[in-house]
C-alpha cells in the first residue's frame, strides 16, 4: 500500500464542454442547450465554465455573453488566440461575469512553429508576452496555454512561462493537444516546470490532456501528482478526435483516492450522472456501455462471485457507491396514479431542476405515457425531459403521422409538420415505414442530408417499452446526431429525424472558425 497523504490541496476543476467538446463533430449545441449546460455545470460545482470561443462566430460570443451574465457560482473563461481582436473579443463577451477570466493561447512546439506559425522561437515569445499584457488590461484573471506543451523543447517552454508569468499570467496551462504523452514523461514535465520556471510559485498550474492514446485521464492525475493544481476536463470525455480527458474519471479518481493524492476538488459528485445525462440528451453521442463512472454497467455486477460479496458486504467489489455518482434507483413506481408532487420529486432526485412550465409540460408528457404503460421508470422520466424540455424551439415540429405498411401494402406515409409556423401536410412511398416518413419529411422540409446512422434501443424492458432512435445524417460537410423516443417507433423515428434536422438548421447558420484559421 503506497504511504497516505494526511492533508488535503484543492485541484480546480476547468470545465471545457462548451468549448473543446462542444466543438468536436457531433457535439453542436445551441444556444438554450448551452445554457442549460453551464448551469448544470455551475450546480456541479466546476471552478471555472470555459464558455466558449467568443471571436469563433457571433453565435459563439452570444453564448458566452449570455452565460457569463447568468452565471455567479463559477468563473467564465473565454478563449481567444493571441492576438489584440481576439482578445478584446473574448473580454467583450466575458466581462459582464461574476468571475471573468481570459485564456489565451499560441503553439510552442517547434513543429507547430515551423509548419503552422512559420516563427521563431523569439517571435512567438514576444507574441505570447503582448497577448497576455494585452489581456491583464482588462482583467487580472488571465490564463495562458502553449499549445502541444508537450511537443515542445522542455527549456523553451520553461522561458515562456517564466516571461508570461511576469507579464501577469496567474495561470499556465500545459496541453498535451495531440494525445501523444505518456504519464510518467508528463507527470516528469511537470515537476521540471516547476523546478525550472523560477517564478512558478505566482501561479497555478493547469494540464489540458486530450485522449488520442487514450491517456488523458491518466496524464491528467500523474499531473496532479506532480504539482499541477488546476485540470481541464469534459463531461463525458467529449472532444476533439478521441475527445478530452473526462471530468467525471478525474473527479472520482481523486476522491477514491484522495489517501494518495493528497488532493481533490469541490465538486458535488452526486450530480455527476445527470450532468451526464444531461449531455447526452443533448448532443444524442451516447457513452460505452463499459465507460467508467457513468456507462449504463459501470455498475452492474453479473459475477456470482462479486454478487456473493457484494450481499456480505458492499467493501468486497464496491470502491464507490452507485449513489456518490447520483445514480438512485427510485424505491416509488411511478404510473398513471401519480400525481404532479411525486413527479416533481422524482425529477429532482434524478438531478434536474426545471422552472415550472417545463416541469408542467414534462408532467403532461408523462401522463400521457403513463396511460398507455403500467410502470414509468426513471429513464421514461429522462427521455421525456429531454425531448419536451432540453431540446431548443425547433425550426420542424410533428404534428400529426400516419403510416401504412405491411406484407401487401407499399410503405406510405403521411406527415403533417409545422415548418417555422406554417402547417405543410405531404405524403410519400417508400422501402419501409421508416423509410417512407423519411422520405415524406425530407420533402416537407425541402432538405438534402443523407442518412449515416440509423439505431433503435429500447430504453427499459418489456414489450410496452418507449424505443429511442439515433439518427445521424449528413450535407455537405456538416454531420449531426438526432434522437426521439416514443413507444412506436415509427413516430420515435420521425422525431428522432426532426430533431436531427433541427440541428443540421441549427450547425449550418453556426459558421465558425477554426483555433488556427
Ligand atoms: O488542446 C489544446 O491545446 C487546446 C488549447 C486551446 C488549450 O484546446
Ligand atoms: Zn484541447
Amino acid at each position: 500500500m503506497p504511504p497516505k497523504k494526511h492533508s488535503v490541496e484543492l485541484v480546480k476543476i476547468f470545465d471545457t464542454t462548451l468549448r473543446d467538446g462542444e466543438q468536436s463533430p457531433g457535439n453542436t449545441m445551441n444556444l438554450p442547450e448551452k445554457l442549460r449546460v453551464a448551469r448544470q455545470l455551475e450546480s456541479l460545482g466546476v471552478d471555472i465554465i470555459e464558455a466558449g470561443f467568443p471571436i469563433a462566430s457571433q453565435g459563439d460570443f452570444e453564448a458566452v455573453k449570455k452565460i457569463a451574465s447568468v452565471i455567479k457560482k463559477s468563473e467564465i473563461a473565454g478563449l481567444a488566440r493571441a492576438n489584440d481582436g481576439d482578445i478584446d473579443r473574448a473580454w467583450e463577451a466575458v466581462k459582464c461575469a461574476a468571475m471573468p477570466r481570459i485564456h489565451t493561447f499560441i503553439s510552442t512546439s517547434d513543429i507547430h512553429l515551423k509548419h503552422q506559425l512559420r516563427k521563431t522561437h523569439d517571435e512567438v515569445l514576444k507574441i505570447a508576452v503582448k497577448a497576455v499584457k494585452r489581456a491583464k488590461k482588462h482583467t487580472p484573471n488571465v490564463e495562458f496555454s502553449a499549445m502541444d506543451a508537450t511537443r515542445s523543447d522542455r527549456d523553451y517552454l520553461c522561458r515562456v512561462f517564466a516571461e508570461v508569468i511576469e507579464a501577469g499570467a496567474v495561470t499556465i496551462n500545459v496541453p498535451d493537444t495531440v494525445g501523444y504523452a505518456i504519464p510518467e514523461e508528463f507527470g516528469s514535465l511537470i515537476a521540471y516546470i516547476r523546478k525550472n520556471v523560477p517564478n512558478i510559485s505566482r501561479t497555478t498550474i493547469s494540464v489540458h490532456c486530450h485522449n488520442d492514446l487514450g491517456l488523458s485521464v491518466a496524464n491528467s492525475v500523474a499531473a496532479v501528482a506532480n504539482g499541477a493544481r488546476q485540470v481541464e476536463c469534459t463531461i463525458n470525455g467529449i472532444g476533439e478526435r478521441a475527445g478530452n480527458a473526462s471530468l467525471e474519471e478525474i473527479v472520482m479518481i481523486l476522491r477514491v483516492r484522495r489517501d494518495l493524492f493528497g488532493a481533490d476538488t469541490r465538486i458535488a459528485t452526486e450530480k455527476i450522472y445527470p450532468s451526464s445525462r444531461l449531455i447526452t440528451s443533448i448532443t444524442g453521442v451516447t457513452v460505452q456501455p463499459n465507460k467508467a463512472i457513468v456507462g449504463a454497467n459501470a455498475f452492474a455486477h453479473e459475477s456470482g462471485i462479486h454478487q456473493d460479496g457484494l450481499l456480505k458486504n458492499k467493501m468486497t467489489y464496491e470502491i464507490m457507491t452507485p449513489q456518490s455518482i447520483g445514480l438512485s434507483k427510485s424505491s416509488m413506481v411511478m404510473g398513471k396514479h401519480s400525481g404532479s408532487h411525486a413527479f416533481r420529486k422524482r425529477v429532482e432526485e434524478l438531478g434536474f431542476s426545471l422552472l415550472d412550465d417545463e416541469l408542467k409540460k414534462a408532467f403532461q408528457r408523462f401522463k400521457d405515457l403513463a396511460d398507455k404503460k403500467k410502470e414509468v421508470f426513471d429513464e421514461d422520466i429522462e427521455a421525456i425531459i429531454a425531448q419536451e424540455v432540453l431540446r431548443a424551439p425547433d425550426l420542424y415540429k410533428l404534428i400529426d403521422m400516419n403510416v401504412v405498411s405491411g406484407t401487401v401494402a407499399i410503405p406510405t406515409a403521411t406527415v403533417e409538420m409545422d415548418v417555422e409556423g406554417k402547417v405543410v401536410k405531404d405524403a410519400a412511398f417508400g422501402d419501409g415505414p421508416v423509410d417512407a416518413a423519411f422520405k415524406t419529411i425530407a420533402k416537407i422540409t425541402k432538405t438534402k442530408s443523407s442518412l449515416l446512422k440509423y439505431a433503435v434501443n429500447s430504453i427499459t424492458g418489456g414489450t410496452d417499452a418507449q424505443g429511442e432512435v439515433t439518427v445521424r445524417i449528413q450535407e455537405n460537410d456538416t454531420v449531426v446526431v438526432g434522437q426521439g423516443a416514443h413507444m412506436d417507433i415509427i413516430i420515435a423515428s420521425a422525431l428522432a429525424y426532426i430533431n436531427a434536422l433541427n440541428r443540421l438548421e441549427h450547425a449550418k447558420k453556426k459558421t465558425g472558425r477554426g483555433l488556427y484559421q
